[in-house]
């Protein structure tokens, strides 16, 4: 950690401005049938745009920038990032500038996500998808070749080992007796998080929202090596990407519907509507043993349904 670090004033009073990320219990016969209990973590309700994970991975991030007194932010992401959705959000109301580096080519017309980038001020870089892949090899804050005094680099999803410490807060949060807590997974940070807070006789498990990503509990480990995490009982089910990043299904598509139409929760199709349907899968197919309680968190990116619902 790069010598923390009071929480500057200016984060305190956008935390000001978060709503409550209360616990809701999903109630449904074939639940009920197998002994258990489901509760959502409503982190998607902590903001309409820094919200779910984002807010909790870019907390301790943002303190750090703010306490070496950078005035830019840079980082990286696709044209639909919800990280870099939530960074040029924040970085605006923190007065920080912020730079995107974006995956691909710039298109003629933005989508809804590029446009409020570019809205919120954040100036926007494309990309190759060579040079992309380049900088997922850049790590911590000061990796990225040619930084100037005052930038600030984030890697892709905000994945550094600073972001479990606002993850590890949402782990606090929780007020009830569980056995097992579920998150989604793109970089794994949010797991990582969970796995340095959630006690050690509970379960977690992730679900990866991308094929072959067998190589998610390597980056778990590596973002958890320097912080005392003791859990050892996690893992991150495979099976549930729907052939890959962002790639859905009609059957996807038609549980998100009737999800928020039994539940009024939103979901998207590219991490929460796959954790959902990946737990109710293993709800049904007996996986969990009768009595358990399972919480599973909203990390928000509703904002992506622009794109693809
Ligand atoms: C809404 C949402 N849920 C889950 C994730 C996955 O989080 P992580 O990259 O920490 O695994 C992301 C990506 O950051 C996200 O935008």
């Amino acid at each position: 950690m790069n010598g923390m670090c009071e929480m500057d004033e200016r984060l305190i009073a956008v935390e000001k401005q978060l709503g409550n990320s209360r616990l809701e219990q999903i109630k449904a016969p074939f639940i009920e049938a197998q002994g258990l209990e489901l509760w959502v973590k409503r982190d998607d309700l902590l903001h309409p745009i820094i919200s779910g994970n984002k807010w909790r991975k870019l907390k301790y991030i943002l303190a750090d920038a703010l306490a070496l007194n950078a005035h830019s932010l840079i980082s990286m992401g696709g044209a639909y990032s919800n990280h870099l959705h939530a960074l040029a959000y924040v970085g605006k109301l923190l007065g920080l500038k912020t730079v995107g580096l974006i995956r691909g080519e710039r298109p003629a017309v933005l989508n809804a996500t590029l446009a409020d980038l570019e809205r919120w001020g954040m100036q926007l870089k494309f990309v190759t998808r060579s040079e992309y892949r380049q900088l997922r090899e850049y790590k911590t804050f000061n990796a990225l070749p040619n930084l100037q005094a005052g930038e600030y680099w984030l890697p892709e999803g905000g994945a550094m080992a600073l972001a479990l410490q606002g993850v590890m807060e949402l782990v606090a949060e929780i007020d009830i007796e569980y056995d097992v807590l579920c998150v989604p997974c793109g970089t794994a940070t949010t797991l990582a998080g969970c796995v340095c807070a959630v006690p050690e006789d509970k379960q977690l498990l992730g679900f990866a929202a991308l094929k072959g990503a067998g190589y998610l509990s390597t980056e778990v480990e590596n973002l958890i090596k320097f912080s005392a995490c003791h859990n050892k009982r996690w893992l991150i089910q495979l099976d549930y990407h729907f052939g890959g990043f962002a790639k859905k299904s009609p059957d996807l598509l038609q549980f998100i519907e009737q999800f928020e139409q039994q539940h009024a929760i939103p979901l998207e199709p590219i991490y929460t509507g796959k954790m959902f349907y990946g737990l109710y899968a293993l709800i049904r197919q007996g996986y969990f043993t009768p009595g358990q309680k399972i919480i599973a968190v909203h990390t928000g990116g509703l904002q992506g349904n622009r794109a693809v619902l």
